[in-house]
């Protein structure tokens, strides 16, 4: 495949796109670009400067000095926060919360934004979140908006997290995908929603494997044109 694309996938959390994303990306030979880490590990840095995520006036503070790098160690992201290795800390189950709040503020988008462009600005990337296809890269090669039911998709969070070793209940967590998917669509700025010429993929009843077996036919039926 002689071009290098840019791949969006986007939609809510638990459908699976992180999962998808990061295979596809090892398949073919791309870089993976977790987006919604940033954001948490944007939220991280204020959590940790005890700032109020709910407001402006506070959260803009941290934004000129965030310096967020992703990098692929021994096949796994690690994301540095200035410098800062905070792969871990970001996935504790209160991060996501933190992250949709934090996300809301424009400085932290562009920031943001910036940030991401940058890193997906020679192609060859497979870059996943909320608004990639309709705002990041609103020109990328293939858009994917992946999705599965609400139920589904609190059942693979409450197991992912039950994995790490994080005591939560279900119920808990499904209240948290509810909160979580209204807060990230119903937003003013950039909110979560498919582009017009996204392809739905709905994983509710789909392996990873048969999905990013599904976008690779994409992907690969298009550059044999
Ligand atoms: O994908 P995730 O669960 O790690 O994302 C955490 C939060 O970050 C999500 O609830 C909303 C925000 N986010 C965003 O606003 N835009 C993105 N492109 C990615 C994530």
């Amino acid at each position: 495949m002689g071009k290098k694309y840019i791949i969006a996938v986007d939609g809510p959390s638990g459908s699976g796109k992180s999962t998808v994303s990061q295979r596809l990306a090892e398949k073919l030979g791309y870089l993976y670009l977790d987006t919604g880490a940033m954001y948490r590990a944007a939220g991280l840095q204020a959590l940790r400067q005890n700032l109020d995520l709910d407001c402006l006036e506070s959260v803009k503070t941290v934004a000129p000095g965030l310096r967020i790098e992703l990098k692929k160690v021994s096949g796994r992201l690690q994301v540095l926060l200035n410098g800062e290795d905070v792969s871990e800390e970001i996935r504790k189950p209160e991060m996501g919360m933190a992250a949709s709040k934090i996300s809301r503020h424009l400085p932290i988008r562009e920031k943001m934004w910036e940030l991401q462009r940058e890193l997906g600005k020679e192609g060859g990337v497979v870059a996943e979140g909320r608004d990639v296809g309709t705002v990041v890269f609103p020109d990328a090669d293939f858009k994917f908006f992946v999705t599965a039911g609400a139920e589904e998709r609190a059942r693979r969070r409450h197991r992912e997290l039950r994995d790490k070793g994080f005591a939560v209940n279900y119920e808990e967590v499904l209240k948290e995908v509810k909160e979580r998917d209204e807060q990230d669509s119903g937003r003013e700025l950039a909110p979560l929603k498919p582009a017009l010429d996204a392809v739905m993929v709905d994983t509710t009843d789909s392996s990873a494997e048969q999905i990013v077996e599904k976008l690779l036919r994409i992907v690969r039926e298009k550059s044999r044109e």
